[in-house]
C-alpha cells in the first residue's frame, strides 16, 4: 500500500491524497460504505460502483468468521471473489463488535473468549488468530485486534485497557509480519489508537503506534457515548503525533457534521453504518439537512427525493412515493434510501477534496456544517 498526500488546506488541518493498494486507488478523506457479512444491506455492488462511487468498503471479521466461515471463504479465494467485489476492502478485527454483541465474553492478557450471538456456541479471539483469520479473508487493510472501552470508562479502567490493547498490538504486528496473504496481493495493518477521552492516554497511545511505524493508522474508541467535543478534542491530539505522510482511519463516525469536522482536523477515512442503518429506518441526509421521510408533511410532496443528489434514485423518485414505500414497509423504500445516503456520504468527501484542492475548504465547511442537521 502507498499514500500520496495531495495537498494540505492552509486554513485547517484538511488534507486530499490518494492511497494505491492491488485493487485500486482511493481518493482520500473518503467514505468507506459498510458491508458487514459481506454485503452492503440492500445496495447492488454495480450501483456502489456507478451510482454511490464507493473506492473501498467495508467488512466485519467478527461476522464473517462466523458465517459463511473461514472454510467457505478460502476455497472461495478470499472475500472479493467470494463477494465479486473487485475493489478495495477493509475488515474490522472484531475487537469492537465482539463487545457489542457477542455474548458470555471473558477478556484475558490472551484474548478474549465469546459466544456466537447466531447460535451460541464459545470461541476464542486472539491477536494471532484474528491476524490469521483476516489472512484468510483477504481484506487489504485490516485492522489490529483491540479492546473498545466505553465512552463513560473511568481513567483506570482505560488506562488497563489501553495496556491490553497495546499488548496485543505487538503480537498482531509479529504474527502478521511472520505471514504473507494467501492470494497474490499485499495486505496491510493498521494499528487502532485507543485511550478513551483521556488526553494523556490518547499521546501515550498515539506515540506507541506512530513509533511502529505502519503504512497507516486508526483512531477507534470514539462515538461511543462520550460528548462531540470531546471526540474533536481527542482527534486533535492523536493527529498532532501520528505522522502525517500516513492515512489516518476514524472508526465508526459518523454524522456529516462529524466526518466534516474530522476532516478539518486531518481525518482520511471514515466509515459508519448510519447511511445505511438510518436509511433504513427512513432517514435522509441531505446538502439541506435531514428528512425523516415517514412524516406525514412528505405525503403529498411530489418534489424529488433530492434534486442536488447524484445518484439516479435522487431525481427518478419523489418524496411522496418513498413515503409511500416505507409506510407500505416495501423493501424497495430501504434500498432507495440507502443508496440516497451513501450517495451523499460519498459526494460530501468527493465535494471536501475538492474544496481542500481549490484551497477553500475551511470556509465551504463552515457554510456547509449548520445547513447538514436542519430537519426539514
Ligand atoms: N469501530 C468503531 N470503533 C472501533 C474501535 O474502537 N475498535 C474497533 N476494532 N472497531 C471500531
Amino acid at each position: 500500500m502507498k499514500f500520496d498526500l495531495t495537498a494540505t488546506d492552509l486554513h485547517s488541518k484538511a488534507r486530499a491524497g490518494v492511497i494505491t493498494t492491488d485493487h485500486g486507488q482511493i481518493h482520500t478523506p473518503i467514505f468507506m460504505p459498510v458491508g458487514t457479512v459481506a454485503t452492503v444491506k440492500g445496495v447492488f455492488h454495480r450501483d456502489l460502483k456507478d451510482e454511490i462511487k464507493a473506492e473501498i468498503i467495508l467488512g466485519n471479521t467478527y461476522h464473517l468468521y462466523l458465517r459463511p466461515g473461514l472454510d467457505v471463504l478460502k476455497a472461495a479465494g478470499g472475500l472479493h471473489k467470494f463477494s465479486a467485489w473487485d475493489r478495495p476492502i477493509l475488515t474490522d478485527s472484531g475487537g469492537y463488535q465482539v463487545f457489542s454483541l457477542a455474548e458470555n465474553r471473558k477478556l484475558t492478557n490472551e484474548g478474549c473468549t465469546f459466544r456466537s450471538h447466531i447460535d451460541g456456541s464459545k470461541h476464542m479471539f486472539t491477536p494471532e488468530n484474528v491476524m490469521d483469520i483476516q489472512r484468510v479473508i483477504g481484506a487489504d487493510i485490516i485492522m489490529a485486534f483491540d479492546e473498545c472501552p466505553p465512552g463513560t470508562a473511568t481513567y483506570e479502567y482505560a488506562k488497563k485497557s489501553l495496556d491490553l490493547t497495546q499488548g496485543w498490538l505487538g503480537r498482531c504486528i509479529k504474527r502478521f509480519d511472520e505471514t504473507e496473504g494467501l492470494y497474490g496481493y499485499s495486505q496491510t495493518l493498521f494499528p487502532i489508537v485507543q485511550g478513551c477521552v483521556y488526553p494523556d492516554l490518547r499521546r501515550k497511545a498515539a506515540e506507541h503506534a506512530a513509533a511502529l511505524d505502519r503504512e497507516g493508522y486508526a483512531i477507534g474508541g470514539l462515538a461511543v457515548g462520550e460528548p462531540a467535543e470531546k471526540m474533536y478534542e481527542m482527534i486533535e491530539v492523536v493527529n498532532e503525533i501520528l505522522p502525517s505522510t500516513k492515512p489516518r482511519y476514524l472508526m465508526g463516525v459518523g454524522t456529516p457534521v462529524n466526518i466534516l469536522e474530522g476532516i478539518s482536523r486531518g481525518v482520511d477515512m471514515f466509515d459508519c453504518v448510519m447511511p445505511t442503518r438510518n436509511g433504513r429506518n427512513g432517514m435522509l441526509f441531505t446538502s439541506e439537512g435531514i428528512i425523516n421521510i415517514r412524516n406525514l408533511k412528505w405525503r403529498d410532496d411530489f418534489s424529488p427525493i433530492d434534486p442536488n443528489g447524484s445518484a439516479f434514485v435522487d431525481t427518478t423518485y419523489t418524496k411522496a412515493y418513498l413515503r409511500h414505500l416505507f409506510i407500505s414497509d416495501e423493501m424497495l423504500g430501504a434500498q432507495i434510501a440507502s443508496m440516497h445516503n451513501l450517495a451523499f456520504y460519498l459526494w460530501l468527501v468527493r465535494e471536501s477534496r475538492a474544496h481542500i484542492l481549490a484551497g477553500d475548504f475551511a470556509q465551504w465547511k463552515e457554510m456547509m456544517v449548520p445547513k447538514l442537521s436542519v430537519r426539514l
